[in-house]
């Protein structure tokens, strides 16, 4: 007889081995986060019920309410910890690896992955603010984004970030904000001149989601390869103080050699800016995009085996250029926040179309978790409060917005579930909540953090309220 446990414990076991839902912390630093479907501190208690963190998932939804976002502390450190010691391993040169906070931005994730030494790379104003108060320092955040305005690029120079120019209105912009600045400066000693890197399109295609590969040449972002000397000149002539390029192909990527093939393009590229316009870049910087096991067949490599695959490519591309090893970073997103949180559901009610399928709806959907009708993302989850109940029938998971492509999972394997019931939903740390929306005036809902057996609030559910607090309504149309 199958069982959601002894399912899921298949999966577990049969992908990682070592892995089962029976899993004590003990064993937790081997295990690379974004290969595991479930937290790393998953187990079912003695109640039958689903355990992330040493908290009862059916009790912090009692205590929180629900929808919930539940997030392992455990599972998103140990993510950045294998990364790091991966570079150290791995790579000779100095490296910095910066989490790609449009994953899931928020004070209490940057303070963490700044708390385990990472830096930041941001793509807003609100992205910047976030991580500032969270605490992270400037010298460790990177400001990206192919349409940062004027007021944005002068936040984020006044901050001390450093900025990723991706294009010429962009640099252009910069250029003549560092010359009002030396203007308005002249008179004091404490003119800073702009720090940026330059976001290059690599030419390397992956196999991802077409919305999420970025690193072909037709992609909105970056500077296009047949330009490269015209921007290094630019570059050389003004006051911008340029440390090194960019590149980022795409993301959910499980092959490695994309990856590995980055350090021998942008190596030409360091060459070329340093031979021929003087220009001597220290720091390299390749993106992000390492997948992550969102279902059973999800295969991606692990978070050490990406670090080594991607430190080996730049380590010979520029040892055979003759180069020394430039500073090396990287911005995985997904990889370190995907596999740290899932998202715990009531359910509703039930309708069962015969001989087609069976919906069950729950009290979220495409607000909390638009990524299956943008991208057709595969989810997997379980009835957290009957964990070893038989898995009797395929059903499909609605979510409650007036849209009919609002479908969380199609044709999953559940036991019997009653109204009340609650469902929990793997992976869904990275571009959720990030992505999140109010359609049909549902309230964001809430985000908590657990690890030895606690759990704190790290983002407040929405009000009714809240949907209110930006609507104007002008005099006229009062009654
Ligand atoms: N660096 C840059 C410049 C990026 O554009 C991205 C993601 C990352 C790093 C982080 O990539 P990651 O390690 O998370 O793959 N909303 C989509 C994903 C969009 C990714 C955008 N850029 C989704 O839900 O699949």
């Amino acid at each position: 007889m199958t069982t959601v446990l002894s399912s899921l414990r298949q999966e577990t076991i049969s992908t990682t081995q070592t892995n089962s839902l029976q899993n004590t912390t003990s064993s937790l630093d081997s295990l690379s986060p974004n290969q595991q479907l479930l937290p790393l501190t998953t187990i079912v208690n003695s109640s039958d019920h689903l355990e992330i963190g040493g908290c009862d998932v059916v009790e912090l939804v009692q205590q929180y309410g629900s929808p919930l976002y539940i997030l392992d502390e455990a599972s998103l450190r140990t993510g950045c910890q294998q990364y790091r010691e991966a570079f150290t391993k791995h790579y000779q040169g100095q490296s910095q690896v910066l989490y790609a906070s449009k994953a899931w931005s928020c004070l209490a994730v940057c303070a963490i992955v700044g708390s385990e030494g990472l830096g930041i790379d941001v793509v807003s104003a609100g992205e910047i603010l976030t991580a500032l108060r969270a605490g992270v320092s400037s010298s460790l955040i990177y400001f990206h984004g192919n349409n940062k305005s004027v007021e944005e690029l002068s936040y984020a120079l006044e901050s001390g970030c450093t900025i990723v120019v991706d294009n010429w209105h962009e640099l252009k912009s910069l250029d003549n904000l560092a010359k009002e600045q030396s203007l308005a400066d002249s008179f004091t000693a404490s003119r800073i001149t702009p720090r940026i890197m330059l976001r290059l399109t690599p030419g390397i295609e992956c196999h991802t989601h077409e919305y999420i590969q970025t690193g072909h040449i037709d992609s909105k972002f970056g500077f296009d390869p047949n330009e490269i000397e015209a921007v290094f000149a630019f570059v050389a002539a003004s006051s911008l103080n340029c440390i090194g390029i960019h590149a980022h192909i795409g993301s959910q990527i499980f092959e490695l050699q994309p990856h590995k093939d980055i350090g021998g393009v942008m190596v030409q590229w360091f060459k070329l800016a340093g031979e021929k316009y003087g220009l001597q870049f220290s720091e390299l910087n390749i993106g992000g995009g390492l997948g992550i096991r969102y279902v059973e067949s999800d295969d991606p490599p692990s978070i050490e085996d990406w670090v080594k695959t991607v430190s080996a490519g730049v380590t010979d591309a520029f040892i055979n250029s003759g180069l020394t090893l430039p500073k090396l970073l990287c911005e995985p997103g997904r990889s370190l926040v995907g596999s740290t949180c899932v998202t715990a559901y009531t359910i509703g009610g039930s309708k069962t179309v015969p001989d087609i399928r069976t919906y069950i709806t729950v009290d979220g959907g495409m607000s909390d978790n638009p990524r299956p009708i943008t991208y057709q993302s595969k989810y997997r989850a379980v009835v957290a409060n009957h964990m070893s109940a038989t898995l009797s029938q395929t059903v499909t998971i609605a979510g409650k917005h007036c849209e009919s492509g609002d479908i969380l999972i199609k044709d999953i394997q559940l036991p019997e579930t009653n109204a009340g019931d609650i469902l929990v939903v793997f992976a869904t740390g990275a571009y959720n909540y990030s992505m999140a929306s109010n359609y049909n005036r549902l309230p964001k809902p809430a985000a908590v953090i657990v690890g030895t057996g606690e759990s704190s609030l790290i983002i407040k559910r929405e009000t009714r309220e809240d949907l209110l607090r930006q609507d104007c309504l002008p005099e006229r149309l009062r009654k």
